[in-house]
Parts: structure tokens; sequence; C-alpha cells
């Protein structure tokens, strides 16, 4: 049980369409009457559902964010992209950036950190994702690797209050395997060492089983969670337990 402030992020990477929404109002259900703790859901679908998202929970405390964005805050040439301020146009609060799925695709350290200035610059709240292979963990290069993804992305930011940190070791994404609840709370530690004041989530396999073990985790802030947040009532699951 946990009386802390929660964030969760909904994670939905490529998948839904506008059928999907529909199951959503389950959710929204939920939330108006789940009101025993204070947390923050936001769920981060694919562009295309962005707006009819926002729309449909204009009535409800759910925040919703895009899942990447340009880094150029302005209109410009750039086929196929969307820039922060399109994304708020959208009625979009959040974006997360850094992810390790866009990181493979070959996002450095450099980009990511412009696109955090440009967000922020544009009023959106950031998921800033960090995280290790298991090459690295095997190496024991974490820390390392962890330290230069915040030192090189957030290069030059001074008031990181509209940020949150989502460690997401890379192992750990979509494999079903969770980081050790010592590792974990060394881990995010470390972090919140680094980052005076951040809010640090975890993210990778979070699901409504090992959340009874995750929410355990004395110093996490909150959840990303992919997978597990496309189905609605594992998402509600997932909530009621953290605050069980
Ligand atoms: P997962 O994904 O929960 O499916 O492991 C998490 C993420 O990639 O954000």
């Amino acid at each position: 049980m946990t009386n802390k402030y929660m964030y969760f992020v909904a994670n939905w990477k490529m998948f839904g369409n506008l059928k999907t929404l529909n199951s959503l109002n389950k959710v929204v259900t939920f939330i108006k009457k789940f009101k025993k703790n204070k947390f923050r859901l936001i769920y981060c679908p694919p562009m295309t559902l962005l707006y009819p998202l926002a729309k449909k929970f204009k009535l409800s405390p759910i925040d919703v964010g895009g899942q990447n964005c340009h880094e150029n805050e302005n209109y410009g040439a750039y086929t196929g992209q969307v820039n922060p301020k399109m994304l708020r146009d959208t009625g979009a609060k959040y974006v997360i950036l850094g992810h390790s799925e866009n990181r493979q695709l070959g996002e450095n350290d450099s980009l990511i950190n412009k696109k955090i200035k440009s967000a922020l610059k544009s009023g959106l709240k950031i998921i800033f994702c960090i995280g290790e292979t298991f090459k690295q963990k095997k190496d024991k290069k974490t820390k390392k690797i962890l330290m230069s993804q915040l030192s090189n992305g957030l290069k030059n930011i001074k008031s990181k209050k509209n940020i949150l940190i989502a460690y997401e070791p890379v192992w750990a994404i979509g494999s079903g395997i969770i980081p050790k609840k010592g590792e974990l709370v060394e881990t995010i530690q470390l972090i919140k060492k680094k980052v005076k004041g951040s809010k640090v989530l975890y993210g990778g396999s979070v699901n409504s089983k090992n959340i009874e073990y995750l929410k355990k985790i004395s110093n996490v802030d909150g959840f990303l969670i992919g997978g597990s947040s496309q189905v609605s009532n594992n998402l509600i699951d997932i909530i009621k337990k953290t605050f069980n």
C-alpha cells in the first residue's frame, strides 16, 4: 500500500485504432469512482489517436501524451514529422522522449536533448526514458550508462520540474523479466541523486501480477506500462493493486 502521489503512463506504442478507444470508457468510469489516492494517469497512444483521445478524456482527469516528437518546435519542411506544438494542438500535455525503441532507430543523447528542450518550450511535460541494455548490465556498466544518458539528455536544462524520468532497462521491456527489488531501489536512488528532486518511474514488463512486487519499491514514483496498458482491465488492476 502506498500513500505517495503516483504516475501511471500507458505507452500504447504502435497499437490501437479508433474502435479501441471505446474500451477506455471503463477506465473513465473507474477513475471517476476511484478517489482513494492521489495519482495521475497519462495515456500515450499513437499520433493518430491523440486528438480523439484528448477529446474523450476532456471531462476526466486523465491526460494524454505523445510518444515522440521532432526537435524543431516550429513548423517546417520535415515530411512525416510532428513537432511539439502540434502535439499540444491535439490536447496532449506530455511527450515520451528517449524511449529505447527510438534510441535503437538511431536517436542519440544529443538529439534527445534537443527534443526535450523544444518540447519544454512548447509547454509539454516530458517523460524522459533512460536504461541500459543487457550487455551493458552484464559488463557492469549500468551506472555509467545511466549517468551519461542523464547528463547528455538533460544538458543545459535548468529546471527539471516538468520532467519525469522513466528508468526502463532495455532487457526488461516486453521480456517478462523485471529487475530485483534491491537493484531497482539502488538505481532509482542513483538517478534521484544525480537529478535532485526528480520523480522516477519504472518501466519494463509491468503487469497486474508483478505490480504487487513492484509497488514495494519504496522510492518509485510510478510506472510506465507498455503491453499491459492496452487492456483496460489490466491497467485498472495495476492502479487498484498499487494502492491496496
Ligand atoms: P512493456 O513496455 O511494459 O511492454 O515492457 C514498456 C515500454 O516500453 O515503455
